[in-house]
């Protein structure tokens, strides 16, 4: 072959975008963003994102779960425009898709929590604040970007009553939507990969600390021209108060069901309960008053050998009945996961590390990013289904599933 045809087959193409662009457009998978995370963060960080309570079983099951479903589509309709939209607790969203809270989100990017509600606002679907963020629940409402009627608020429900209302009162006054109350955490899980890394928070500068400085600079350089960290819903406004281990002894192992009586008594918009919870409990929730189940177990961080929330769904949606919201987070790492919870009978997913991840990888634009995967790999699961649209997945239900192999 001569120089000239050889040159004919070789397209040379050159690199075009920012650098977060282009990482960004080789992360074709969550794991490749999960991947990108990684390399970008000192591994103790990592770590808090990425592991889980005691053994990690629950963790690791929680994806596994997912893959043990198998599909039988349904043959010959068309799908050319597949309606992915969905509704949540009566709220039509872009997508059956929100994100999960996570506490401390500055601690992974000084772009922190606003980046990630702004990208959730762009995607159309809810963001949910945790009580340990980073931001104030009154500065993330008033962030340019960000939709309060996307905007949810999870409560711990704190020993000191008095505070634990402050913080309802406060979350209805800046106007969220969404009031969700873990019940999963009467006390911390033990993460065993910080206790290890000796990871404490705010993050102090250790030996270990300062040798990573070498190692991960741009982290440490960002973090240090940022901000001081705290959590920003209950701190004394001067960065001080709160740490990580002061902070979980707040929580309250004694919270009970009356609690829940009168948190439904002071929340007047739509309230979720948010855990590994059953069908006999989401009942009990059910006759409360309450309007929902986010059925979780808080991606494997607090109960070890926890049942998958994913294989919660289908018992829960029959003790419920229709028109009371069935959410589902834990393992959600591919569009598919959707598909399947949802003809389980989940209204939604949620994910958290997936959106934490792309906010490492790419600012707001990786957050974006990682909804853009999730959601073009939903809607061809959607088409190679045979499904037109959520509605039509919803009514076809665990039909279209083969259960559980394992
Ligand atoms: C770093 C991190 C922090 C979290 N913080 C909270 C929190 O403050 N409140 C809460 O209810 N859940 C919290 N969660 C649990 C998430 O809301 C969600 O249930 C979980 O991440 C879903 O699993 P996934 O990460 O596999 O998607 C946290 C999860 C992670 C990864």
């Amino acid at each position: 072959m001569k120089l000239s045809e050889a040159a004919q087959l070789v397209s040379l193409k050159l690199p075009s975008g920012t650098r977060t662009d282009r990482r960004l457009g080789r992360c074709r998978t969550i794991e490749d963003v999960r991947q990108a995370a990684k390399r970008r963060l000192p591994r103790s960080i990592f770590d808090y994102v990425d592991g889980g309570a005691d053994e990690e079983q629950s963790l690791r099951n929680n994806v596994e779960a997912f893959g043990r479903y198998r599909y039988l589509p349904k043959a010959l309709s068309d799908v050319r425009s597949p309606d992915i939209s969905g509704t949540v607790l009566g709220r039509k969203t872009a997508a059956p898709l929100g994100f999960a809270p996570t506490g401390y989100t500055r601690m992974i990017s000084p772009l922190g929590e606003p980046a990630v509600a702004r990208a959730a606002a762009a995607a159309g679907i809810p963001y949910t604040l945790s009580t340990m963020a980073s931001t104030s629940l009154e500065n993330l409402a008033s962030s340019p970007g960000v939709s309060t009627e996307d905007l949810w608020f999870q409560l711990y429900v704190w020993k000191d009553r008095a505070l634990t209302m402050d913080l309802v009162r406060r979350a209805e006054q800046s106007g969220y939507r969404v009031l969700e109350v873990a019940v999963d955490t009467a006390v911390s899980g033990n993460r065993v990969r910080d206790a290890r890394n000796g990871l404490t928070i705010p993050p102090a500068l250790t030996l270990g600390s300062i040798l990573d400085i070498g190692r991960k600079p741009n982290y440490w350089a960002s973090m240090l021209a940022s901000p001081v960290l705290e959590f920003a819903n209950v701190s004394d406004g001067a960065g001080g108060g709160y740490t990580i281990e002061n902070i979980s002894r707040q929580f309250d192992p004694a919270v009970n069901w009356d609690d829940l009586e009168r948190l439904r008594d002071a929340w007047p918009g739509k309230l979720v309960i948010k855990g590994p919870i059953g069908d006999v409990d989401a009942k009990r929730a059910q006759a409360l008053g309450i309007d929902g189940v986010h059925l979780s177990n808080h991606g494997g961080r607090q109960l070890d050998r926890c049942v998958a929330p994913v294989d919660l769904v289908r018992s829960v949606r029959a003790a419920v009945g229709d028109g009371f919201g069935v959410l589902v987070d834990s393992g959600v790492r591919h569009g598919s996961d959707i598909a399947t919870a949802l003809a389980l009978g989940a209204d939604a997913c949620f994910v958290g590390r997936p959106y934490l991840w792309g906010l490492v990888a790419g600012g707001q634009d990786g957050v974006e990013h990682v909804a853009e995967l999730l959601l073009s790999q939903f809607r061809r699961t959607l088409q190679l289904l045979g499904m037109t649209s959520v509605d039509e997945l919803r009514e076809a239900g665990p039909g279209i599933l083969l259960p559980p192999t394992a």
